[in-house]
């Protein structure tokens, strides 16, 4: 099997205003740099007004930053819009794209996802294209229809192991407190893979993240399950003590 470094992602969501932003993404900074040599990557995304001042404080450390969104487009009358252009202005390495809270609140179908990670990569930035399916599409025995079906649609030409990283997020896990048991876990991981493999070159070495309620109790048997390469964490990213026990649950 291909070697996959994890990556360990923080989703801030609207949470956080200048000073805790920044207190946070100094502390991971200052915490990777003694910790030497990682066997993950770590990246924080936070709101977009914090990205200049989060990108100032943590530039030249191994903290990486993200957008927790971008604009399918790179300039123009977008009125409230972010572009791929702007993140990376910002210091960003990465956006996320169809987080399924995007999905809900904006009703951001899977050719819009598409068109946002084309834009991103565009812009040299690694798209984390999220998918997920609900409870309803889950009791239904739908799961793995809905996320082929996301993942298909969300997918841009182009889309390699190195522009792209695949987020599987259960709707019914983000923020619940519930997490998909190892083995759902597993064979949807690998129900991606074999997905990937179908469309994508070098699929093998594609991360797949898994989200929903990671916290540090549960992140080590979630990260060494099988064809999970990392982790999108919200709630536990907003504090330092436990996203630095996430990441480094990592074996
Ligand atoms: P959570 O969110 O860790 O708070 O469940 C995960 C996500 O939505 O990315």
């Amino acid at each position: 099997m291909a070697a996959r470094r994890k990556l360990i992602a923080g989703n801030w969501k609207m949470n956080g205003l200048k000073a805790e932003g920044l207190q946070l993404a100094s502390d991971l900074a200052g915490r990777l740099q003694g910790a030497g040599a990682v066997p993950f990557d770590m990246l924080v995304c936070p709101p977009f007004p914090l990205l200049f001042p989060v990108g100032e404080a943590i530039k030249g450390s191994p903290l990486a930053l993200g957008g927790q969104d971008c604009a399918p487009k790179q300039k123009g009358a977008h009125t409230g819009d972010t572009s791929p252009a702007m993140l990376k202005d910002a210091g960003c390495a990465y956006a996320i794209v169809g987080h399924s809270e995007r999905r809900q609140d904006h009703a951001e179908t899977d050719a819009a996802v598409a068109a946002k990670a084309a834009a991103a990569h565009e812009e040299g930035l690694v798209a984390i294209v999220c998918v997920g399916e609900t409870w309803a599409e889950r009791e239904a025995g739908k799961a793995q229809e809905v996320v082929g079906r996301q993942i298909a649609g969300s997918l841009p030409a182009g889309a390699t192991a190195a522009n792209t990283v695949v987020a599987y997020e259960p709707v019914w896990a983000i923020g619940t407190g519930k997490v998909a048991t190892p083995q759902d876990v597993k064979d949807m991981h690998a129900f991606i893979r074999k997905e990937l493999q179908a469309r994508l070159p070098d699929a093998d070495s594609v991360r797949i993240l898994y989200g929903g309620s990671v916290k540090p109790d549960n992140a080590a048997e979630l990260l060494a399950t099988d064809n999970v390469d990392g982790a999108l964490v919200g709630g536990a990213s907003l504090k330092a003590d436990d996203f630095w026990a996430i990441g480094t649950s990592c074996r």
